[in-house]
């Protein structure tokens, strides 16, 4: 087929769907078989989403959905019709890097990066399950990620920090609360 035969975009259905994505509702006209990767990269211009294999096996796609760990190349922008999407954008509040990506940071826990924002995801996710995690745990917690980098054992020490800043983050509330109760 030449490359005027090939059909307009426009001739193709569309859909309108409206996701909240990092607390915002984003509504767009997409196609049905537009990938939420693909959605959340180029319609949402948000490049943490990496885009690997798209096979879901490499975990670079990594993003929750309504509280649930998903691989966005798994799934089609429709799919997440009217439900929460959070990216690794999400994590950062008022300018300050999450905890985990603080983690990250100070354990060098990466060389090229390309698969950095799916492992602070998954982290995300294991230590919301596990906050204290074995070294074993941690393994089979990023298991569906890969870095093609890494000997990992950066990115498992950076859990381990990640665990004990988060512990310490509740223990400072519980401090603070308690504090307040008292006074
Ligand atoms: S790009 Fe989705 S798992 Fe690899
Ligand atoms: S740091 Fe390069 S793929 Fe993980």
């Amino acid at each position: 087929m030449s490359i005027e035969d090939t059909p307009h975009a426009e001739g193709r259905p569309t859909r309108e769907i409206s996701v909240t994505v990092n607390g915002e509702e984003v509504t767009r006209e997409v196609e049905p078989r537009l990938k939420l990767s693909d959605f959340l990269r180029n319609e949402c211009d948000l490049r943490g989403v990496r885009v690997g294999c798209e096979h879901g096996v490499c975990g670079a796609c990594t993003v929750s959905l309504d509280g649930d760990t998903v691989k966005s190349c798994l799934l089609y922008a429709v799919q997440a019709e009217d439900l929460a999407v959070e990216t690794v954008e999400g994590l950062a509040e008022d300018g300050q890097l999450h905890p985990i990506q603080e983690a990250f940071h100070e354990e060098h826990a990466l060389q090229c990066g390309f698969c950095t924002s799916g492992f602070v995801m998954a982290t995300k996710s294991l230590l919301e399950e596990n906050p204290d995690p074995e070294r074993d745990e941690i393994k089979e917690g990023l298991a569906d990620n890969i870095c093609r980098c890494t000997g990992y054992q950066n990115i498992y020490r950076a859990v381990d920090r990640a665990a004990d800043k988060l512990s310490d983050d509740i223990e400072a509330v519980r401090t603070g609360a308690d504090g307040e109760e008292g006074a």
